[in-house]
């Protein structure tokens, strides 16, 4: 028997060495290269399933383009994430900390489709046949159509893809598949790279739209080599904090939609419950008329989010002090302080900052900006703002507001929820009709902002 060699793969890009490297020569990366045994290279044995289709090349014109028939997966946060719905042959990967919901959210997926008159297969390698039964139960999601399979084996759940002849195909988890004819464990660099390279073979030859669930590192990236990712048609996070009950799908890449959509879903005792109405969620908890509190109009794709963001400025005890910030840019509070200090006359140097933006949300958007300059100058003062209030505007360096995109989106949404103000850039209530039952009021600079929101 050939003895079995020892390699080493980047985990980041899949470059081999046969001696462990620091840095590895392919990209660069440190500490990333990993051991692995050789796969020995083995005849292709003939399959009985469905991965031996053979393609011809065809003329683009007699291309059929179906790409756009998309199926709708019955739960409307998903679609809004998926860009309109599945598409027929794609290859989606679905990444989250263990115990967010992944494969509830896949299996409440499933039994919606099975309600379409498709087939599913629901693949667990984590879970037992009775395991997956019994949430399904709790769950209300049993279908006659809804085939589970407690398999890791490659080549078998190949076979049961055969005989199944699902229209939608889960995959839970990645990690837990093996080919047998490569030599690594389960897991590995290797196996995860050349299961997903099947799957992928699966997926587009019969086009059956396909899920495959990852875990995440520590460091919160999908586990297995990098270029996972690059194979996939969409990459998923399902995010949450374990102590609220929302979480919130985020697409992080989509080759067929855009990537700044996020579903909002609410775990409940029976499975996930979607929310149609974020910023009512959002704003559920905030106290009114306290300082350091702002209400900020953000946009999370196409679609305006009200949201709090809180400020706490306290005197420090520290020689240099703290700023911390949670779903804000740490950059965005740093300029924002910088301009409250330079522009504004606002001493912070003795004071420590805390932004917090609620519910575990980001704001990366630059809009985000004047309603933190409102609460850090709230919090500073000790002046209340004022409950019915919302904000939103760029801030920059010379303490100027700018216009952000699609005002009339957040004015409406803010009006839809009983705000009474809306504080934002004058050159953003230009080419649209402001609606009536909701005060504008379009501010230059920070100093106008603050005027208006804390007097
Ligand atoms: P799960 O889907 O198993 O997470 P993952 O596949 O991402 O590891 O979700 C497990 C958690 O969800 C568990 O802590 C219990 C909770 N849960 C509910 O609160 N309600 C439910 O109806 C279900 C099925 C799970
Ligand atoms: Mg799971």
């Amino acid at each position: 028997m050939a003895k079995l060699k020892i390699k080493f793969v980047c985990t980041e890009c899949g470059t081999e060495s046969p001696k462990w490297m620091g840095k590895c020569p392919g990209c660069g990366s440190w500490n990333t290269m990993t051991e692995e045994a050789e796969t020995p290279v083995k005849a292709q044995v003939p399959r009985s399933g469905l991965l031996r289709v053979k393609e011809k090349a065809k003329s683009i014109i007699d291309i059929e383009s179906e790409r756009e028939a998309r199926v709708t997966t019955g739960l409307a946060e998903l679609n809004r994430v998926l860009g309109g719905g599945l598409v027929p042959g794609s290859l989606l990967l679905v990444g989250g900390d263990p115990g967010i919901g992944k494969s509830t959210l896949l299996l409440q997926t499933s039994h919606a489709l099975t309600k379409q008159g498709l087939k599913v297969l629901y693949v667990s390698g984590e879970e037992s046949v009775r395991q997956t039964k019994l949430r399904a139960d709790r769950l209300g999601a049993l279908s006659s159509s809804l085939f589970v399979l407690c398999e890791t084996n490659l080549d078998l759940i190949d076979e049961a893809i055969g005989e199944v002849r699902p229209d939608f195909l889960v995959i839970d988890s990645i990690q837990t598949v093996y080919r047998p004819d490569v030599a690594s464990a389960p897991g590995s660099v290797a196996q995860v790279r050349e299961c997903t390279a099947q799957f992928m073979r699966i997926a587009k030859g019969n086009g059956i739209a396909t899920v495959l669930v990852g875990h995440v590192t520590k460091e919160g990236a999908i586990a297995g080599p990098r270029l996972l990712e690059h194979m996939v048609d969409c990459v998923l996070y399902f995010e949450g904090e374990r102590h609220h009950s929302y979480r919130l799908l985020r697409a992080v890449k989509n080759r067929f939609g855009s990537t700044n959509e996020i579903g909002i879903f609410d775990m409940t005792e029976n499975g996930l419950r979607e929310v149609a109405n974020p910023s009512e969620l959002f704003l559920s908890e905030r106290p009114l008329g306290v300082s350091g509190s702002t209400v900020v109009a953000s946009m999370e794709g196409t679609r305006p989010v009200l949201v709090e963001l809180q400020a706490l400025v306290a005197p420090t005890h520290f020689p240099s002090p703290r700023r911390m910030s949670s779903g804000l840019d740490h950059h965005r509070m740093s300029l924002v302080i910088a301009v409250l200090e330079k522009r504004m006359g606002m001493f912070f140097q003795n004071q420590d900052a805390y932004v917090n933006v609620a519910g575990g949300v980001r704001l990366d958007e630059p809009a985000a900006d004047l309603a933190a300059a409102v609460s850090l100058a709230s919090s500073f003062k000790d002046l209340p703002t004022r409950p019915y209030d919302v904000v939103f505007g760029e801030v920059g360096l010379t303490g100027e507001v700018r216009a952000v995109s699609r005002a009339e989106q957040r004015v409406k949404e803010a009006m839809k929820l009983g705000f009474k103000r809306v504080i934002l850039p004058e050159l953003s209530v230009k080419g649209w009709q402001p609606p009536a039952g909701i005060e504008l009021i379009a501010v230059r600079t920070v100093a106008e902002a603050l005027k208006a929101a804390l007097e």
